[in-house]
């Protein structure tokens, strides 16, 4: 079914997370992958155990005091590279499908959102270095609410500022938990599942699943 409103998943979904490690996985040295892994699991726990404390702190200081906990977690990793480390997150890397498929919606007439955890200047600088300034009609960030996802709060977000229902709204991302709360909250919901992961929260289904964004825009 076609929608007229895609929202998407930042890190993860459009932006590879992985591609700052990668970027420096020479310097970093055999752990690199692992290294990665504990960056961002630890990036995503904090946001979690932020959100029900009631502590809010904004993403990109999640993702320095992450990337330090790696740092001690793998100390194979040279913490010399904490700087070019945290300038490649900065402007990371999209997806190679990301410019088509959103090109393409926007062709064909839908409204384009980013909904992520990420700060305010984080998604400025990445839609910017992924040279897709002109495609979004809006990038929300969580900021505003001061919660992180799953808080409800952050999906309504977009119902608010577009004036739309849950259900009229296309929401992409490749993480299941985001998927789980978005479709929870009312958003029809399309998980894509990169690395082919097992399936979870089965009391919150996927509306589809896809391996990549590609072919989203060929849906009928
Ligand atoms: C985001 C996190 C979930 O972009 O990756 O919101």
């Amino acid at each position: 079914m076609r929608h007229s409103a895609y929202v998407f998943d930042a890190y993860g979904t459009l932006f590879d997370v992985h591609a700052a490690v990668r970027r420096h996985a020479e310097k970093i040295g055999p752990e690199g992958t692992l290294f990665s892994e504990i960056w961002r699991a630890k990036q995503l726990e904090y946001s979690w155990v932020r959100s029900l404390m009631g502590a809010y702190v904004d993403f990109w200081q999640l993702t320095q005091q992450a990337l330090d906990f790696a740092f001690h977690k793998v100390p194979s990793a040279d913490p010399s590279l904490r700087a070019a480390l945290l300038d490649a997150y900065w402007n990371l890397d999209c997806y190679p499908e990301v410019p088509t498929v959103l090109k393409a919606l926007k062709a064909d007439g839908a409204r384009l959102a980013i909904l992520s955890n990420g700060s305010p200047g984080m998604l400025e600088a990445a839609v910017k270095s992924a040279a897709l300034e002109n495609v979004f009609d809006a990038v929300f960030s969580v900021d505003p609410v001061q919660r992180f996802k799953t808080d409800p709060a952050v999906y309504e977000l977009v119902t608010t500022n577009w004036r739309l229902y849950p259900e009229s709204v296309s929401f992409q991302s490749s993480n299941r938990w985001d998927v789980a709360g978005a479709g929870k909250f009312g958003f029809r919901t399309v998980w894509i599942n990169r690395s082919g992961q097992p399936d979870e929260y089965a009391d919150f289904p996927p509306g589809l699943i896809l391996p990549s964004l590609e072919s989203l825009k060929t849906l009928p």
